[in-house]
């Protein structure tokens, strides 16, 4: 990755870490986008895995506009939209919250057919300090493994469940016990389990990257107890901290994350305060 470097047009990017993550500057993301901006765009999205862009004044209405520039929206299949903007995820944590939302390393919708490509992440209210959001350079893990665990993992398959009632409760009632967001059973017609592979090709830049998100249940073939040891190994190896990135964010701040090649953490680090978010999610592939 270079340092500051200039695209074509006015948009520049600035990158934050050695691993990942670039602020944009130069584009109003509340007015109307034109192709070749859209272009300049994506190819910081792709250079960079996640981009964060300041100072944006979005209503629900012009966040979804902008993201419908990247595909169709993926609504998440537990959790309820805006009431008068559905494809809108308000993620809000108060101080009565004792967990938040997004507070594990992830990529987002792994457990769907289709997972999400990208998420685009406003800020319309932060604490004073802290509320943070990490990002993991996913590529850079994969290109860490050994030869041997490469070979071994290429082989390999997740099974990855969106609800994996640990204890036997419920994702909607471990959340209602615990945040204020309301959670919802999915429709029985929304598949929430999918087999994924371990190993993931970026169907953009062909880059291959470890796909181990916290909703890997188990490997496909093995037990439960067989597959534990291995993905806590993956996991901590996914997030080690020279493949990260972590990002302050101010009010009127917008992140948007490539799930293809990236996990997120929102850090829960400001309890007597409000931070309120506005979520969209766009539509991806079947991981190959
Ligand atoms: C998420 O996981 O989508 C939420 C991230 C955040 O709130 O920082």
């Amino acid at each position: 990755m270079d340092g500051m470097s200039t695209l074509r047009n006015r948009v520049e990017t600035h990158p934050i870490a050695g691993s990942l993550g670039a602020v944009v500057t130069g584009v109003d993301l509340s007015r109307p986008m034109d192709a070749h901006t859209l272009a300049e765009l994506r190819t910081a999205l792709l250079d960079h895995l996640v981009i964060f862009f300041r100072d944006q004044a979005l209503t629900p209405a012009t966040q979804l506009a902008f993201a419908r520039h990247w595909g169709d929206i993926h609504l998440h299949p537990f959790m309820t939209g805006m009431p008068d903007q559905p494809e809108v995820l308000e993620i809000r944590k108060t101080p009565a919250d004792k967990r938040n939302f997004g507070g594990s390393w992830h990529t987002d919708q792994m457990f769907s057919p289709k997972p999400a490509m990208g998420t685009m992440l406003y800020a319309k209210q932060v604490p004073s300090v802290g509320g943070d959001t990490m990002f993991s350079n996913q590529y850079l893990a994969y290109d860490a493994l050994s030869d041997g665990m490469k070979r071994m993992l290429a082989r390999m398959n997740a099974v990855c469940v969106g609800d994996k009632k640990r204890g036997g409760v419920s994702r909607k009632d471990f959340n209602a016990a615990t945040i204020a967001m309301t959670t919802v059973e999915p429709p029985k017609d929304v598949q929430t389990t999918s087999v994924h592979p371990v190993i993931r090709t970026h169907p953009e830049t062909g880059r291959k990257s470890l796909y181990i998100g916290n909703h890997v249940h188990y490997f496909e073939g093995m037990t439960e107890a067989e597959s534990q040891p291995l993905i806590d190994y993956l996991r901590a190896h996914s997030v080690r901290p020279e493949f990260t990135c972590r990002f302050p964010w101010q009010n009127g701040s917008l992140a948007f994350w490539d799930n293809r090649c990236t996990q997120h953490f929102a850090i829960n680090d400001y309890p007597a305060e409000t931070r309120v978010m506005h979520r969209v999610t766009i539509c991806g592939d079947a991981p190959f």
